[in-house]
């Protein structure tokens, strides 16, 4: 095999085969396959509980997984340091259902937080900048003075969408990003990550069981039923499928 074959394409961001992650004797991932291409979403859909959480997990080094590869940028991160993993996941925003924010600090604070926790920035007149910049793009300046508590839930999204891509990752990681949203708002926030998705230039996975997040956001889906992953295809690939099991989730 040449030099070349052993690397994964550069078009590939995520390579992972053969996953396998279990609790005890709950086998929650056996024989996991995937890639993410630069630049693409992918939407993951799966019911409650079957591994969609534990799946971004394993991947943003969160959990360990029991067997497998998982490649990020070419690097296999099984059983790699601590510090060869943070400087991957310094590329790597994620968004969680609880978004994360600080309730005592202000928006600007929040936003600040990983700009000088992480990129150490000590000029505060680039700092201002990208908050500014962030905040104009998911369309929250006027909530720089405010605190996260005087925001409605949607609006706390944006926010904690704003947080992760200050640091202008290559990925990005969703997990339900609209569960908990009325359907408005939700569709709001699908549009932003799409928005986002092109003005950032990132590659996503997006952990939902939102059809219209789904179908919004969505180059490419994946169904994960009983540890791996059953079926793929686009939105209007899958709703067209004659499978139950698939039906089940255009219902
Ligand atoms: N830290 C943990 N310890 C033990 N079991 C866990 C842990 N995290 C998740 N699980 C189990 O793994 C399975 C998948 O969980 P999860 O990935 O959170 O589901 P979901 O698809 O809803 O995100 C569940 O059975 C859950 O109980
Ligand atoms: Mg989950």
């Amino acid at each position: 095999m040449s030099a070349a074959e052993t690397h994964i394409s550069p078009d590939v961001v995520i390579e992972i085969t053969q996953l396998n992650k279990s609790f005890g004797n709950n086998y929650v991932l056996h024989g996991v396959d995937f890639k993410l291409t630069r630049g693409e979403n992918v939407v993951v859909l799966g019911r409650s509980g079957c591994g969609k959480s534990v799946f971004i997990k394993c991947i943003s080094g969160l959990l360990k997984y029991d067997s497998g590869t998982i490649k990020i940028f070419d690097q296999n991160i099984f059983g790699i340091s601590n510090r060869e993993l943070d400087k991957i996941r310094e590329k790597i925003g994620f968004l969680f259902q609880s978004n994360a924010l600080y309730d005592s600090m202000t928006i600007r604070e929040n936003l600040e937080f990983p700009l000088i926790r992480h990129l150490k920035l000590k000029s505060q007149a680039e700092i201002n900048n990208k908050v500014e910049e962030v905040l104009t793009n998911v369309g929250l300046l006027n909530t720089i003075d405010m605190m996260p508590s005087e925001l409605s839930g949607g609006m706390r999204k944006r926010i904690g969408l704003a947080r992760a891509l200050i640091m202008k990752p290559e990925i990005m990681l969703y997990d339900e990003p609209t569960t908990g949203l009325d359907p408005i708002t939700a569709k709001e926030i699908s549009n932003l990550m799409l928005d986002m998705q092109k003005k950032y230039n990132t590659s996503s996975i997006i952990i939902s069981h939102d059809m219209n997040c789904a179908k919004i956001t969505a180059n490419r889906l994946l169904v994960l039923i009983n540890g791996l992953f059953y079926a793929e295809g686009t939105f209007e690939e899958l709703k067209q499928s004659n499978d139950e099991k698939i039906k089940a989730f255009f219902e």
